[in-house]
């Protein structure tokens, strides 16, 4: 292909994954490097190593090196630094992921007389780059690092990739920022070239006002619960204004996920530490803490004494089309259950063996042995879930699957 480049992937997890995939099917020449050896070994064996439909058919048609040798970046024009951020326990990130894969690429880069350009691609909070990423490569002055933050939606993660709302460039050399964009030639979506703390800015504050949607609309949706108002009508009637949109509407137990939990709160540990009072952010948290809570409230109120009862769930993903479960609302929903003396067992299509790692003692079934219980509680809106036989069932719905309102007792979260 005319202008293919040489890219490494630094990170393989679902970023670096897509980022990797994306790439190389647009013709250029992916290396993705991680030290996790079993993923290493199933990417090059042509295996998706995680649960996303397209990406396993996508690499049925491209080639990805996949290495632990960092060494191969050195034969790359550009490096992606994917690695996760993590929150730490008082909400701030750790760049465990991203500083020592970035040193170790400095490492590797010292002394190289060719032009690279390294791409921030993890989310970090504003600042970081500039402070923590830039001095890995302060011997190298062929050496430029630009920041390139995602907005991959898991599940439609490799579409989204294709189509990308926008394309942010956050550049402190233009040369370099003109070939991180060469990367994106042919795609038709808005461009922002920007300074490299904005760039990180604009993904953080995206992500926030991402959740503080759903947090507001489920704030709404809990005064309409008690007025006999339904939520899902009023997002109808909100969302046709465009200034509104009608998206991240939908009121329900809370959003999970690697990102939105972790972004709102790293964003929110920032202000505080800048001297700010994050109101807002704060109010977004803790009405999605609180959400799931109410879950447990309706189940009492319908199963009075949990003790020795069977408690079904249905959904344990954060939501559908993936088999992630971190920040799953299932978890503290179960956790409280257990607590209350009761059992319980769990479907998912797809969740199960990583939610498993997490709570060995539940029971996993099928979906409409799940529904053989003294209610059961619907956390995930797996699509399969609307074609289930709820007559004669307790059901309380976390997500508005319309099929569940047939149950003997169905009642909504905030409906
Ligand atoms: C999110 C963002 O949507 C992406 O743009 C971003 O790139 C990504 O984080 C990231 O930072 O990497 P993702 O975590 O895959 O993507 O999930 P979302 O589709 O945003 O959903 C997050 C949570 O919100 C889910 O638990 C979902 O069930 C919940 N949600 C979403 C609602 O409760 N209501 C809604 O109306 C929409």
């Amino acid at each position: 292909m005319k202008d293919s480049k040489a890219i490494s992937v630094i990170g393989l997890g679902v970023v670096g994954l897509v980022t990797a995939i994306g790439f190389a099917m647009k013709g250029h020449r992916v290396v993705g490097i991680d030290i996790d050896a079993e993923k290493v070994r199933k990417i090059s064996d042509g295996v998706c190593p995680i649960y996303e439909s397209a990406l396993g058919e996508a690499m049925k048609t491209i080639n990805i090196e996949a290495s632990m040798d960092f060494e191969k970046a050195l034969d790359t024009d550009i490096s992606f630094l994917c690695g996760g951020t993590p929150g730490n326990s008082d909400g701030s990130i750790s760049l465990r992921y991203v500083k020592g894969p970035a040193r170790q690429l400095g490492e590797v880069l010292l002394g190289s007389t060719k032009r690279h350009t390294v791409v921030v691609r993890s989310t970090v909070v504003p600042g970081t780059t500039e402070k923590a990423i830039v001095p890995c490569f302060k011997d190298s002055p062929d050496v430029n690092v630009c920041v390139n933050p995602e907005f991959l939606r898991e599940g439609s993660a490799l579409e989204d990739f294709m189509h990308p709302t926008r394309i942010i460039i956050g550049e402190n050399n233009k040369a370099s920022g003109d070939e991180l964009l060469s990367l994106y030639n042919g795609m038709k979506s808005p461009i922002l070239r920007t300074n490299i703390k904005t760039a990180e800015m604009i993904k953080y504050a995206s992500n926030s006002f991402l959740a503080t949607k759903i947090s507001f609309i489920n704030e709404i949706g809990n005064i309409c619960k008690k007025m006999g108002i339904d939520v899902y009508e009023v997002a109808r009637g909100m969302g046709h204004d465009e200034r509104i949109g009608a998206e991240f509407l939908r009121a329900g137990i809370g959003y999970g996920g690697f990102c939105l939990p972790k972004d709102t709160a790293a964003l929110a540990a920032e202000a505080r530490a800048l001297g700010n009072n994050p109101e807002i952010l704060e109010g977004v948290i803790s009405t999605n803490n609180k959400q799931p809570l109410k879950m447990l409230e309706l189940l009492r109120k319908h199963v009075p004494n949990l003790g020795g009862k069977t408690i079904g769930i249905l959904g344990l993903a954060f939501k559908p089309e993936t088999d992630d479960v971190r920040e799953s609302k299932a978890i503290p929903i179960i956790e409280g259950i257990l607590l209350s003396g009761a059992r319980v067992k769990a479907h998912d299509p797809r969740a199960v063996p990583n939610f498993r790692k997490l709570f060995p003692q539940i029971e996993y079934t099928g979906a409409k042995e799940v529904l053989d219980s003294d209610a059961a509680l619907i956390i995930t809106e797996w699509d399969e879930y609307n074609y289930l036989n709820y007559k004669g069932k307790v059901v309380i719905d976390g997500r508005r699957i319309s099929k569940a309102m047939e149950a003997k007792y169905y009642e909504g979260i905030c409906w």
